[in-house]
């Protein structure tokens, strides 16, 4: 290939000499605001080579003449935040639910810290702020199946519901349906009843047979009039609340067989502060008794 550096008729720049199919390369000089912007960075390159932490040895790197430190800044200001929580951890740790509950200071560091180990543990079932969802109930409301004093909800908390461990909340309806208990007739008559308990479209003649029903199977956990009882985890019939449908489709299929939630236990996977914490929030969500 000829490589004659030469004149461009049209631009009057040098061309470099390179030359494909007739095609001649111009040799353009750089922009002097460009050169000088590269400059101008690798100098700033070098500086900051030389005041910060940069180049790599073997053991370790070259620390930079200031200094500078970001893991050990971050270490110093987790320690720092550490400190000023630790007075209140310490608090925590030795007080009781109710005693939280009676100081201000240590009562908002608990809401705080429970209200983040609710998102982190318990949102996924009871949703953010214990709003409640599906068959998940509702915390934020004073509607308890368990009981809503502090100590209720710690033990809740603690042992859960329906689970393994051996101190867990227990109680299973029955299944009226599945185990022949009663029939498909009776079950309709029965679930008429519990509908009108709360002033639900129901049919009142079949609603007349199951109060009688309702007397024999039903009031010895729901309580004579289905006003529930928390000792029994027996929920409320006789309110707008409900954890499996209000229609006549939903509770008859529940008598027929029950859905016995379950809850896990928390003793043993989430330390006692944080239980504590969580019985506090959950306890300010808005219902606590
Ligand atoms: C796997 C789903 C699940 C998770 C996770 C879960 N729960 Fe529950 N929780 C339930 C169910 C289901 C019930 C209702 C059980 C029943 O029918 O009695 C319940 C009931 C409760 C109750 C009793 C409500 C009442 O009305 O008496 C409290 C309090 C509670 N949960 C708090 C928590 C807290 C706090 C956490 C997080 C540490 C949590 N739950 C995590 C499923 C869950
Ligand atoms: C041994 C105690 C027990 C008996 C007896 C019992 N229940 Fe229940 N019932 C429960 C418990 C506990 C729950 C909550 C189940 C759960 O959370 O999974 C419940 C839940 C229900 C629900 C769902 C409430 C809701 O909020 O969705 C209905 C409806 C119901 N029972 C009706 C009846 C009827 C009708 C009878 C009688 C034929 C009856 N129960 C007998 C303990 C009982």
């Amino acid at each position: 290939m000829p490589t004659k550096v030469e004149k461009d008729a049209i631009t009057g720049q040098d061309t470099t000499g390179h030359e494909w199919d007739g095609i001649k390369e111009l040799n353009t000089p750089l922009p002097t605001w460009w050169v000088y912007s590269f400059y101008a960075c690798i100098l700033f390159a070098v500086v900051w080579w030389v005041l910060y932490p940069s180049w790599p040895f073997i053991n370790g790197y070259f620390g930079g003449t200031l200094g500078s430190n970001q893991r050990l800044e971050l270490d110093q200001r987790l320690a720092e935040a550490r400190a000023s929580q630790a007075q209140y951890l310490d608090r925590i740790e030795a007080a009781s639910a109710d005693e939280i509950m009676a100081d201000p200071e240590l009562l908002s560091f608990a809401v705080a810290g429970g209200q983040a180990a609710f998102a982190d543990n318990c949102a996924p079932c009871h949703a953010l702020g214990g709003a409640g969802q599906g068959p998940y109930p509702t915390l934020a409301d004073d509607d308890w199946i368990w009981g809503g004093s502090l100590e209720d909800i710690q033990y809740t908390i603690n042992y859960g519901i329906r689970n393994e461990h051996e101190d867990s909340r227990i109680n299973d309806m029955p299944a009226y349906g599945r185990d022949q208990i009663l029939s498909r007739e009776e079950i309709n008559t029965v679930a008429n009843y519990v509908l009108s308990l709360s002033g639900r479209d129901h049919d009142s003649v079949l609603a007349g047979e199951g109060s009688v029903l309702f007397e024999e199977q039903c009031a010895a956990c729901h309580g004579e009039q289905g006003e529930g009882v928390q000792e029994l985890g027996a929920p409320n019939l006789a309110d707008q609340i409900w954890l499996y449908g209000d229609s006549l489709e939903e509770v008859a299929q529940q008598i027929y067989a029950p859905q016995q939630g379950v809850m896990p236990p928390w003793i043993g996977r989430l330390d006692q502060e944080a239980i504590k914490n969580l019985t506090v929030y959950v306890h300010t969500l808005g219902g606590g008794q």
